[in-house]
């Protein structure tokens, strides 16, 4: 999954990070009134941070939790403002995460490559799906050179699995050994969407 460069720092707690799985049925059951994308403004920069400070999200990241505000105002200043495309999930007109596509140039200026993240908070009621149908959406119409937008996501990141499968992405294949996050190799699911491709139906 693409997320721009960021500082780094191995998480040890291992054990830490198994028992992360979902929050409680509780959460679960209150269902969000309405979700939006938008571009970032610095003024997001708590919210953003309580997403991008918390390790149960970043597991699956090639980027890790940040401990600093203003290594996160940095990283906004410098990568996500002037992004092409990288837009805040809100929840009630409050950002709860980013998606993003990263674009490429030349040769391989026709695919995007999508990420996103989620407060843990928010796991579990489908604002995700709905986020990255909408972005398959909004992006294509945005920007018209692109044709392909491609997911990476590591074999044990299951709930992002089915995010895109329910958004409508074709699982191409697994990439073995694909990259190298967190202190390991990783085999990597690649997944497409493509610009004549039709969106489920909700
Ligand atoms: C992945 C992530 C974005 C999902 O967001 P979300 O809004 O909770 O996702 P949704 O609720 O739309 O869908 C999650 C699906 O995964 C399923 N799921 C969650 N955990 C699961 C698990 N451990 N095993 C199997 N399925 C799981 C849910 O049941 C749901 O599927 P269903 O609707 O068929 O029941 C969120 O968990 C997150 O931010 N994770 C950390 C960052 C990350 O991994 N980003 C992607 C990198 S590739």
């Amino acid at each position: 999954m693409a997320e721009t460069e960021v500082p780094r720092f191995l998480l040890k707690e291992e054990e830490e990070q198994q028992q992360v799985t979902q929050p409680s049925e509780e959460v679960k059951a209150a269902s969000p009134t309405e979700i939006s994308l938008r571009t970032f403004e610095l003024s997001d920069l708590d919210d953003y941070m309580v997403w991008a400070s918390d390790k149960r999200v970043t597991r699956f990241c090639s980027w890790d939790a940040y401990t600093s505000k203003d290594d996160l105002l940095k990283y906004m200043t410098e990568t996500v403002l002037p992004h092409p495309w990288f837009r805040a999930v809100c929840v009630d007109g409050r950002p709860v995460g980013a998606i993003s596509v990263a674009l490429n140039s030349g040769n391989d200026r026709c695919r995007g490559m999508l990420g996103y993240v989620l407060a843990f908070e928010h796991w579990g009621r489908g604002i995700m799906t709905r986020a990255v149908r909408m972005a398959a959406v909004s992006v294509f119409r945005e920007l018209p050179e692109l044709e392909r937008v491609e997911a990476l996501v590591d074999v044990e990141n299951v709930a992002s699995q089915r995010v895109v499968e329910k958004a409508g992405f074709l699982r191409e294949g697994v990439l073995r050994k694909y990259l190298f996050m967190k202190g390991r190799s990783r085999d990597m699911v690649i997944y497409s969407f493509l610009a004549t491709d039709q969106p489920p139906a909700t």
